[in-house]
């Protein structure tokens, strides 16, 4: 269990981490989601007691982390920089962690299977792609048989295969009633990660909520019917957030009414309809909704799809 209250940390003037209170629950997968520079990594970082907040608190398990008696078996980190000792093999490098830690040679046999790295353990570190390098930190983050796993963007720069490996990995240590704490930008990814959200921009909480909560709760989630009458049944469809927009020669798309809403309605007037579907926002697109005005870094692309201005997210690194 992870609970920040009131988290805050400022560099100068700038406010990276503003009144930040969350509680990451053990047994789900929590994502953090945010655009760049919204505050992950530096929330992360003081998490593990890495930089030390200007305001409020963070524990874990009941205890800022320096109050830990042994951190690595009550937590286990991936962070964004990665320090690797390139000229050691993996399995050494892995070795003097674990000394270091009195964590048995045992332990570190076995983390090396769990992250698939047995058939290059005995290569260099330095070698490695970045795909084995990530898997490396896990094995790292995992040492400890730790009970809660905190991972910065931990899929970047991985391919489909080693993102599912990750994937997978995460919901099998959170079945395992662990606390895995995941950030990352990319809402789709997580959609299929994580049950829990946890949205920041700008250092700001902006959501935590259940993953189908905040689909459902998508402002844009649209309903596209195809009717013989869509002039009768525009006039039906009426209501404080209800919208309707023609689409097409027989189609009509319309937010603000459930499927079953206008199903009743068009029955109830006998208009007969061809087709009904809901037409859900896209994670992607749901989750700009959500951060737009929490974007810090805005690229130069502005592109209009469906309707809604989309701005790509520049690059602040
Ligand atoms: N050591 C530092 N000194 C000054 N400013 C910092 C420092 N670390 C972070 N910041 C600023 O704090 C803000 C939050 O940064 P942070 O790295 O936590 O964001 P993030 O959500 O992890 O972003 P990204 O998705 O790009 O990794 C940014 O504006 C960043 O420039
Ligand atoms: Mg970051």
């Amino acid at each position: 269990m992870i609970e920040a209250r009131g988290l805050t940390k400022r560099y100068g003037t700038k406010t990276a981490v503003d009144d930040l209170t969350f509680t990451v629950r053990p047994g789900v997968v929590t994502g953090f989601l945010g655009p760049n520079g919204a505050g992950k990594s530096t929330t992360m970082r003081m998490i593990l007691g890495l930089d030390a907040p200007t305001g409020g608190s963070v524990r874990v398990n009941g205890r800022a982390y320096r109050e830990l008696e042994s951190p690595l078996h009550e937590v286990g980190a991936l962070l964004e920089a990665r320090s690797v000792h390139t000229g050691r093999s993996a399995f050494n490098h892995l070795l003097a962690l674990a000394q270091t830690a009195g964590i048995p040679r045992r332990r570190v046999e076995e983390v090396v299977d769990l992250v698939g790295l047995r058939e290059v353990a005995k290569k260099r570190a330095g070698t490695f792609s970045l795909g084995m390098g990530q898997r490396l930190g896990i094995a790292s983050a995992l040492l400890g048989d730790p009970q809660t796993i905190i991972l910065d963007e931990p899929v970047n720069g991985l391919d489909p295969d080693g993102i599912r490996w990750i994937r997978t990995l995460l919901k099998s240590l959170a079945a395992e009633g662990r606390t895995v704490f995941v950030s990352s930008h990319l809402m789709s990814e997580m959609a299929q990660t994580a049950e829990h959200l946890i949205v920041v921009g700008r250092g700001k909480l902006i959501a935590d909520t259940s993953v189908r909560d905040f689909l459902a709760g998508a402002s844009g989630n649209r309903v596209r019917v195809r009717t013989i009458d869509p002039a009768a049944l525009a006039t039906l469809l009426t209501g404080p957030d209800v919208r309707v927009e023609s689409t097409g020669v027989d189609v009509l798309e319309v937010s603000g009414m459930s499927t079953d809403e206008v199903g009743i309605a068009a029955g109830a007037a006998g208009i007969t309809l061809l087709e009904l579907s809901p037409q859900q926002t896209s994670l992607e697109e749901a989750f700009m909704d959500l951060t737009k005005d929490a974007v810090e870094y805005h690229g130069t692309t502005t592109t209009t799809e469906g309707g809604s201005a989309l701005t790509t997210a520049g690059v602040n690194r």
